[in-house]
């Protein structure tokens, strides 16, 4: 498939569903040979068909990004397919809720595995392939729940607080390598991510919060990588903040 993104080999984690789904395909959409990763291989295997149907080019790679190993060896098999990884979206994430007393302690280092240092190691990873080709492209996907932190947020926003921070050193000690850094902050968007959320009173909150708005579809967001993705190689595209217009 041609497209501006024609010859660039992209990985996306957390491609099974919602936004690292729609993200895929809007890069399949582009051009791109697309690295699907996420744990659910029946999940990947499927998206792996529709792109392919519609021309486009993807393999699957089913990584868990909280073992290290298993997210380097991901990059490597992605650079020994294509020769080159040119994007990397970083967008794995989990989402818990609940107040700070009495929160099951395993559903934070779940967040903080997956959500910080799974980001943090697949970067690890990439960087040394990137510098050796001579650029790429670093999209990390927070929050708002990175910009401002609210009741029941506590950690889920603290391992996007910590994303935002990440990335701007990421950025700062990279860009004379050519690599771009792009931080994206999503509000309410429609996925399957609330559904985890095992505190009863927490998930009330979480539907109801969701309810009262209109909240975006996974493609918004995509809209929003690509076009951080296909500016040209001079510009820096580092942060998009998408909310719903009825967010506050
Ligand atoms: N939905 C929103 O309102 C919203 C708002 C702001 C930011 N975000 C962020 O957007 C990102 C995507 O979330 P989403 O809303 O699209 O939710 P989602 O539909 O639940 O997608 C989450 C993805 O992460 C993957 N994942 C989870 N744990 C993983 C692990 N250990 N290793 C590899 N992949 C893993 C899941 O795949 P498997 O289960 O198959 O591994 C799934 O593909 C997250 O970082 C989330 O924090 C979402």
């Amino acid at each position: 498939m041609s497209g501006k993104l024609s010859g660039k080999v992209a990985l996306v984690t957390g491609a099974s569903s919602g936004i690292g789904e729609a993200t895929a395909l809007a890069l399949a959409a582009e051009g791109a040979s697309v690295v699907l990763v996420a744990r659910r291989a029946n999940r990947l295997e499927n998206l792996l068909q529709r792109i392919l149907e519609k021309g486009g080019a993807a393999i699957t790679i089913v990584t868990d990004v909280t073992d290290e190993l298993q997210t380097q060896n991901m990059l490597h098999q992605a650079q020994a397919k294509w020769g080159h990884v040119d994007i990397l979206v970083n967008n794995a994430g989990v989402m818990q809720l609940g107040l700070i007393d009495g929160a099951n302690t395993t559903e934070w280092r779940s967040m903080i595995d997956v959500n910080f240092l799974g980001l943090t190691y697949a970067t690890h990873a990439a960087l040394p392939i990137m510098k050796a080709q001579g650029g790429g492209h670093i999209v990390n996907i927070s929050s708002t729940a990175g910009l401002e932190a609210n009741v029941i947020t506590a950690v889920y926003s603290a391992t996007k607080f910590a994303v935002g921070a990440f990335t701007e050193v990421l950025r700062k000690e990279n860009h004379s390598h050519k690599i771009r850094v792009t931080l994206i902050e999503p509000g309410a968007v429609a996925t399957e991510l609330g559904a985890q959320v095992t505190d009863p009173n927490a998930k009330a909150w979480a539907e109801e919060w969701m309810k009262s708005k209109t909240p975006l579809a996974s493609e918004d967001i995509a809209a929003a990588i690509i076009y951080a993705v296909t500016q040209p190689p001079h510009v820096n595209v580092n942060e998009i903040v998408v909310r719903p217009i009825d967010q506050q």
